[in-house]
């Protein structure tokens, strides 16, 4: 490759129209060209910009007739709609009495899906819904769609809790939210009530009482297009191919429905700048960044490959912080994604980036006593998996083992995913015994969640080996139960977890004389190892000497933090306030849009 490259210029040199005019008008064609392209780009947007939104938002102007004479048929006929199908909707949805009969999803298993706009029959029987489809004025009391684009939504992991959990409080925020999410599915088969079914029993989160999902539109996104955003389908230019990708199913989405605020809870800033053409608020909440300056900095640019990747690395960044330039709230799960994405977008999102953290799901009202009596156990909860650093648990365990006649029980409970973490566990007990401590160590393997609560609530320390862990959940679930914490110094555990106290109130990491919520290590073997923390046997050793009123107080001080930061409800607290901040933006941004459009 790199033989060829300065062939490659000659070529282009050749292709120029000789030496002498190159030297002299070359420069300033070639700016002209640029300057030229320029100045199109920019009347493409503008003219994209001036009727996208009339395009997406406004009806034909005898929309209303047209409902009005096909409520007895049940359908609005496709040669009525025509290209202009999320209008109708988004009008349909504003005055449906259960707009979720607007979702394009089926509803049921053995409803047949169909791409005809139907109207529902509560409709038609309701007197006052001809009237409601008016258009509205911004001041007045009216319904707001809130979208969520998520088109993963049946991951079911910890980003759909966040989806759902979000969900459930802007519908409890206002009877007038009404939510739409965007999204793919598994298969063909999925349908509204199975997608909320599963969240019920997956998150326990309940969308079926007091009728909240009649409030949730589903706009599913066609399958066939599945593979754009799948990192997995872009070997090489993943991220480009991918953003791409997302900007073309999101266009597809707002074909369908625009909502009056746009939420991104998966990750796909390249949609912002064309939902920014609508004048709606976005939302980003953003679980990790997409692009880091870590991973910049490892590319070096020693060869002709390297710099075309690093070329192509640094125009995707710059893409990266040209699509936060039209965020309104960026919102991030942790301290540590929170520091990167300010690093990189830094003060090109409009309003700085708050943390609201992930709800747990971690109900500590069913924590029976936390602060009782405590068994002499170290509980360590994490996959078995090379990261956790079960190794160097068990070596310094032993080192502290070594030093008492009576040491702790070690109880090492976790699941394994694989036949490599199958091994890991031989390889582990096969430690233990040359350690001498085998007598010492339980293995919980892939346990039942009995166990795990037993354990829970028994064990007297709980512990976090892993370095740079970005939260750390399960240090969360130690102090609800009254384990006191003893965690590697670094990102989640230290700066958003095991923080200290001081009169009542959870104060930074490092503030002197104030209460601390658990105890901390470091070890010569991480990668930025300073020495500035105690090692992890020698952490131990403390901790068996602690005396009962200093646990005590370091117990409580954990219950605190756990609840004030992680409480069941600290999420919905926040996100509430979320919803209230996007409700005003929205009337801000739909005042600067044109007569017409600002009451669609
Ligand atoms: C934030 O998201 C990342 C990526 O999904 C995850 O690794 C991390 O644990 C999350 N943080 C919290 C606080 O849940």
């Amino acid at each position: 490759m790199s033989g060829q490259t300065p062939l490659m210029i000659r070529d282009v040199s050749g292709a120029g129209s000789g030496p002498v005019s190159r030297s002299v008008l070359g420069l300033p064609t070639a700016f002209g060209t640029f300057l030229g392209a320029l100045v199109l780009a920019w009347a493409v947007y503008k003219c994209i910009d001036a009727s996208l939104l009339r395009f997406l938002v406004v009806p034909p102007h005898n929309y209303r007739d047209a409902i009005a004479r096909s409520l007895e048929k049940g359908a609005i006929p496709e040669s009525v709609v025509g290209v202009k199908g999320g209008s109708f909707r988004r009008r349909l949805v504003l005055a449906a009495q259960k707009p979720q009969l607007y979702s394009t999803m089926k509803l049921n298993r053995d409803s047949v899906a169909t791409s005809k706009l139907r109207l529902a029959r509560i409709d038609k029987d309701d007197p006052n819904f001809m009237d409601r489809l008016r258009p509205a004025d911004p001041h007045a009391k009216r319904r707001l769609v809130f979208g969520y684009f998520h088109p993963y939504s049946d991951a079911n992991g910890g980003g759909e809790r966040v989806l759902w959990e979000a969900v459930y409080y802007t519908l409890k925020q206002s009877e007038q939210n009404l939510v739409a999410i965007y999204t793919f599915t598994a298969s063909d088969d999925v349908c509204v009530s199975s997608i909320l079914q599963s969240v019920r029993s997956t998150f326990g989160i309940d969308l079926f009482a007091d009728g909240l999902n009649d409030r949730i539109i589903f706009i599913q996104l066609n399958n066939r297009y599945k593979w754009l955003i799948d990192g997995a389908s872009w070997k090489h230019f993943t991220i480009i191919g991918q953003a791409l990708g997302s900007v073309f199913v999101c266009f597809r989405s707002l074909t369908k429905l625009v909502p009056d605020v746009f939420i991104d809870t998966q990750g796909l800033p390249f949609c912002y700048p064309l939902v920014a053409l609508l004048r709606i608020p976005v939302v980003a909440y953003v679980h990790y960044p997409l692009i880091s300056a870590d991973m910049l900095n490892k590319l070096s640019s020693n060869s002709v490959y390297h710099l075309a990747k690093y070329v192509y690395w640094t125009s995707m960044m710059k893409l990266y912080q040209l699509a936060a330039n039209f965020i309104d709230y960026t919102l991030c799960n942790s301290t540590w994604t929170c520091n990167h994405i300010r690093s990189i977008w830094g003060s090109s999102a409009q309003t700085s980036p708050q943390i609201v953290y992930p709800p747990t799901g971690i109900d500590e009202s069913k924590i029976a006593d936390p602060l009782a009596e405590k068994d002499r156990v170290l509980l360590y909860l994490a996959q078995f998996r090379p990261e956790k650093r079960h190794r160097l648990l068990l070596q310094e365990f032993a080192g502290y083992a070594k030093k008492t006649s009576e040491p702790f029980k070690l109880a090492l409970i976790g699941s394994t995913r694989s036949k490599q973490d199958e091994e890991t566990v031989q390889e582990l007990k096969l430690l233990a015994e040359q350690l001498d401590i085998s007598s010492h160590v339980a293995f919980e393997v892939n346990a039942p969640r009995k166990t795990v609560d037993k354990y829970l609530s028994q064990a007297a320390f709980g512990l976090n080996v892993m370095w740079n862990e970005h939260f750390g959940i399960s240090v969360v679930e130690y102090m609800l139960n009254g384990a006191i914490p003893i965690v590697h110094a670094s990102a989640g555990p230290l700066l958003d977890i095991v923080l200290p106290v001081e009169n009542d109130e959870v104060v930074a990491p490092g503030t002197e004389h104030a209460t601390p919520s658990g105890f901390f290590f470091t070890d010569p073997s991480d990668p930025d190892y300073k020495g500035l923390f105690p090692s992890l046997s020698e952490v131990l050793i403390k901790a068996d000497r602690l005396d009962k009123d200093e646990a005590t107080a370091i117990r409580k001080a954990g219950q605190l933090v756990a609840r004030k930061k992680f409480g069941m409800d600290v999420f919905g607290k926040e996100w509430t306030q979320v919803v209230a901040l996007a409700k005003k933006t929205e009337l801000e941004k739909r005042q600067t849009r044109n007569k017409v459009e600002m009451v669609y």
